[in-house]
């Protein structure tokens, strides 16, 4: 296979990402000589701003990358960094049982009791520390100046603020109501949004780093509010917050080398089993969204779900049995297991949860080097629990609710976990976010791959994956083919329209319990071909967009 950035040769430096705004100030920071993980740090910041569904300094997540090449060297270094938000440490695995017996439902989900210990900003900036080039203050300036100038309310942000559940969860905060309802109405489309309290806050981090969001006046504003609304999050919680670096999962098939995230997300080791138990049947015969290539997605993705809900959490607090549920034994066993003709129902699987919200964001990011960026953060729910720290102009995330909050019963996303997921004091929520990158066998980037979408964003890359590198779709197709999803509890096999109908009443006959379902996920795929090209897909079911810096140049 040929090189696809060959020495002395440059590509075509592109970002994906669910808003226009972030992805263009993103380029702006490639242009400007930034490398992969300066443009991810700048489109981290500036989502926060316009896109405050997902986009957060208030939430977490996680980078998975392959960087490191400069002009004239082909192989990158993987990187893989953990930011995702950590139980306070006053919280315990009773909270949530707790709070509903005094009457609080939705305490995981609204509210300051939902809000854990924030990682993004320790995140974005140990990126820059470890693997960025260019100083603090030029990868926050876009933000900045899209929070203090301000930009055009969307309409469909609009519409999404007007809707009836949003607007009675979000004007149950004064804050927010302030903000994001001035003068007891949604921020009208094409007004212009400005936040002033957030660009303070984003030129306290550009001024002073990562005290400028866990120590000083930002510290000071969340604790006074942690007060004031019976939160937990306290000023050690703050002080002691860490981003970590993590080994990725990493695996060769298809002929190709994936980079993906390990636990505390699932989505790694999930991802790894499905491929494994589906490499041993001939899906290119059986062609893409054919009954019995739904069917063995279907299978398989109980099967890994099953296991995931049952072994997996934050690894710093529980002993995952990676080798095992990696182990050559285990894939045959789950692959052997699968009945061709028939489901198995997820009863006679193991433990084991969907109401989609896709209130994640991705971003893929490849610079002129050939060096690859995926990023997925996230506040969990839609703006997250729906608390603006007053005088910060951010949201808190309500991840807490990706603990196992009230054992026993679905999460937000329908999941049904099991103990290794309990909520302990400054322990990790288990995730299903599942950047990643994919190399080829001369060593250069064929893919960075992510989605939010809950649970569906392991299956979703599951699909993409397939659709590049067993079926040979174009990356349009392998974004837009319709989805399907299954999590083994409850046991649904959920999907999109725009599945043939015969192919669903096959389905129905070998046993699966059908669920339409609104969109799944919102893909930002950068896929480049074995000659070098460079194709941005923004699924066409969101509202993103792919910058690119169209600039070839071969020596
Ligand atoms: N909050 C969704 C996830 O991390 O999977």
């Amino acid at each position: 296979m040929k090189p696809a950035c060959g020495k002395g040769s440059e590509m075509q430096a592109t970002i994906v990402a669910a808003e226009p705004l972030a992805a263009r100030a993103g380029l702006q920071i490639l242009e400007q000589g930034g490398n992969a993980v300066d443009a991810a740090v700048t489109v981290g910041f500036a989502l926060a701003v316009t896109f405050p569904e997902a986009g957060n300094i208030g939430g977490g997540g996680f980078l998975v990358g392959d960087v490191g090449r400069a002009r004239g060297t082909d192989d990158g270094q993987p990187i893989c960094l953990d930011f995702r938000e950590k139980a306070p440490l006053k919280a315990d695995r009773d909270l949530y049982v707790r709070a509903a017996e005094a009457g609080i439902e939705k305490a995981s989900l609204l509210g300051h009791l939902a809000a854990a210990v924030p990682g993004s900003v320790a995140g974005l900036l140990d990126a820059l520390d470890r693997w960025g080039s260019l100083p603090r203050s030029r990868v926050l300036a876009p933000a900045i100046g899209l929070a203090s100038r301000g930009f055009p309310m969307t309409a469909s942000r609009h519409r999404r603020l007007s809707s009836k559940g949003t607007r009675g969860q979000m004007t149950l905060f004064e804050e927010t109501a302030r903000i994001f309802y001035p003068d007891g109405e949604p921020v009208a489309a094409g007004e212009i949004f400005k936040q002033p309290d957030l660009a303070r806050t984003l030129q306290r981090i550009a001024d002073n780093g990562r005290e400028g969001f866990y120590g000083g006046e930002t510290a000071d504003h969340i604790l006074v509010e942690m007060k004031r609304g019976g939160g937990l999050i306290a000023i050690e919680d703050l002080e002691s917050y860490r981003a970590v670096v993590r080994e990725p999962v990493q695996f060769e098939l298809n002929g190709v080398e994936v980079l993906t995230m390990p636990a505390p997300s699932s989505g790694g080791i999930c991802l790894e089993q499905m491929l494994r138990i589906l490499s041993r049947f001939p899906l290119e015969e059986f062609g893409a969204g054919s009954t019995d290539t739904i069917h063995l997605l279907a299978e398989s993705m109980r099967r890994s779900f099953a296991d995931r809900n049952h072994f997996l959490g934050d690894p710093d607090f529980v002993s995952i049995p990676t080798e095992k549920l990696l182990s050559e034994e285990r894939i045959e066993a789950m692959a052997k297991s699968i009945d061709l003709k028939k489901s198995t129902p997820s009863s006679a699987i193991t433990p084991a949860g969907a109401t989609e919200k896709e209130e994640t964001t991705h971003y893929s990011i490849l610079d002129r080097h050939g060096n690859a960026v995926a990023v997925t953060t996230t506040l969990n729910g839609s703006f997250g629990s729906k608390v603006v720290v007053p005088g910060t102009g951010f949201l808190l995330n309500n991840e807490m609710d990706d603990f196992t909050a009230r054992p026993g019963e679905p999460n937000l996303f329908g999941l049904v976990q099991g103990e290794a997921n309990a909520v302990e004091p400054g322990k990790r929520p288990l995730s299903s976010m599942t950047p990643t990158v994919v190399i080829g066998s001369g060593g250069e980037v064929r893919g960075v791959l992510g989605t939010p979408g809950g649970p569906t964003i392991i299956t979703n890359v599951l699909q993409v994956f397939l659709g590049l590198y067993r079926h040979n779709l174009s990356p349009e197709d392998a974004v837009s083919q319709p989805k399907v999803h299954h999590q083994s509890l409850p046991d649904h096999l959920y999907h999109e329209e725009g599945i043939a109908k015969e192919t669903l009443m096959a389905l129905k006959d070998r046993g699966h319990q059908l669920k339409r379902r609104g969109k799944i996920g919102d893909f930002q795929l950068i896929s480049v071909a074995p000659g070098g090209a460079v194709r941005g897909v923004s699924d066409p079911r969101g509202g993103g967009t792919t910058a690119t810096k169209v600039k070839i140049q071969r020596n």
